[in-house]
């Protein structure tokens, strides 16, 4: 197991080359179920969440074959073939890893009229409960059965008819994976209420790239009408919003000034908000976002929330930003229940921070101290990541393996832009 030591108090300065979204590129991966030729993602981001959802279509009879990048560009071009399925079941060892995993749900029911997949259990952030996968699913004719920790999804002789289903709540994934099943429905499906973030955006891209027939895409409301058949495609991740963010904060706690090459305003505009309320210049670039932060830091009031809202990933590495701001910070978070296990690591760098239930208040201190400290979770170790680079002193995170989930080569990223860093094993 790794860590990462940082030396706190570089201002950093350049160039971030922001990676393809990890979020957008766990529900494009999937699609390669959708057709027997071949589907081509460029720009995959190199990350630990990427080679486990690999592995896991592999065990289904998938091949994918990574072509030749240099071990120096970020990214990747994988090619998914599924000429034929072997297996429809995606176990609990794979599944309990990766929560992601649920997300071939949809398509595995789609192609092959079945699909197993392990139920994903609690994690860190909270409970996480997957009915409304399931209820879309059954709204779109599929029969359910959750037995011995595994849900069963079955489509009638022929396939799914398709049918309309209204979200309760803002889902990503469960969005994801009705849409996932709809595009080879054979009638017509509607989705009211859908979430409509960058990342579904991108799903909806891709698969009408394949030949699906999707209406609506970027609102709450698609229609999707289901084809026979998918064709393969060639098509480019996203840009990671949240990786953009990240560096963000990490730019601007430090006084520094970075260019997030390839990051994508319009697709954060509630983050961009945010930082701006915090004192924070950010402007767009051809190719990126101009960060600057050269005044004092500003408290705010953020509360997180469905896109086009607050990101509940972006919370803990505002927060950290927040830490250093003058006046007292209020964070609400509504989408989790238990997304606040960064705090006391932070408090004990020296932040002054207080959480009832859902609301945190940031009480803004002069100095951050370095310090060994851990998280649960991924966003929450970038967050002490952030607080470490201006803190005084040498900040050890353990536990690097959550920060290699979602932060392709994040120590040769901060390196870049000045920051002290470096990465060691662990007993
Ligand atoms: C996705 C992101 C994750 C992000 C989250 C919220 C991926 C791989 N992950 O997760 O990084 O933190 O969006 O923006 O894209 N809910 C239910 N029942 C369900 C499904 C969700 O009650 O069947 C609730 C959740 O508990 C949560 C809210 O809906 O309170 C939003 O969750 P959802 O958008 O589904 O998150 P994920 O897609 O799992």
């Amino acid at each position: 197991m790794d860590k990462i030591i940082i030396e706190g108090g570089k201002r950093l300065s350049g160039v971030v080359p922001i990676s393809g979204a990890k979020n957008s590129a766990l529900t494009l991966l999937p699609c390669a179920l959708l057709t027997d030729e071949p589907l081509t993602l460029r720009n995959l981001p190199r990350l630990a969440d990427i080679d486990g959802f690999q592995h896991l279509l592999n065990q289904f009879g998938i091949s994918t074959t990574i072509a030749g990048s240099r071990p120096e560009d970020f990214g990747r071009v994988m090619t998914l073939a599924a000429t034929r399925i072997t297996s429809s079941v995606a176990p609990y060892e794979l599944v309990r890893k990766m929560r992601a995993s649920i997300l071939v749900l949809g398509p595995m029911l789609a192609r092959m009229g079945e699909a197993t997949v392990s139920l994903p259990g609690g994690c860190a952030i909270g409970n996480r409960p997957i009915d409304l996968h399931l209820k879309a699913l059954e709204a779109l004719g599929a029969q359910i059965e959750l037995a011995a920790g595994y849900v069963r999804a079955i489509a009638p002789d022929g396939g799914l008819p398709g049918g309309r289903y209204s979200f309760p709540g803002v889902s990503g994934g469960a969005t994801e994976n009705a849409v996932m099943a709809a595009v080879l429905a054979k009638g017509k499906s509607t989705l009211h209420n859908a979430a409509r973030e960058p990342e579904i955006v991108d799903l909806c891209k891709l698969l009408t790239a394949m030949g699906a027939q999707i209406e609506g895409i970027g609102t709450s409301d698609l229609v999707i009408h289901g084809v026979p058949r998918l064709h393969g495609a060639t098509y480019r991740v996203m840009s990671d919003r949240i990786e953009a963010g990240s560096y963000a904060c990490a730019a601007a706690i430090t006084g520094g000034e970075v260019t997030l090459k390839h990051a994508v305003i319009e697709e954060m505009e509630a983050t961009v908000q945010a930082l701006r309320d915090a004192g924070v210049t950010v402007e767009p670039r051809p190719d990126g976002i101009y960060i600057a932060a050269d005044g004092p830091l500003r408290a705010a009031t953020i509360s997180t929330a469905p896109y086009p809202g607050f990101a509940t990933d972006m919370q803990a590495q505002l927060m950290a930003l927040l830490c250093r701001a003058e006046g007292a910070s209020v964070l609400t978070e509504t989408i989790f229940e238990n997304r606040y296990m960064h705090v006391p690591e932070l408090n004990r760098m020296g932040a002054h921070i207080e959480t009832k239930g859902r609301t945190a208040i940031v009480h803004g201190v002069p100095k951050l101290t370095g310090a060994e400290v851990m998280a649960t979770d991924l966003r929450a170790s970038m967050s002490l990541v952030i607080a470490g680079l201006a803190a005084e002193g040498e900040t050890q995170v353990h536990r690097l393996y959550h920060l290699d989930r979602g932060y392709e080569r994040l120590e040769e990223k901060l390196a870049l832009v000045g920051a002290q860093v470096e990465r060691v094993g662990e007993d």
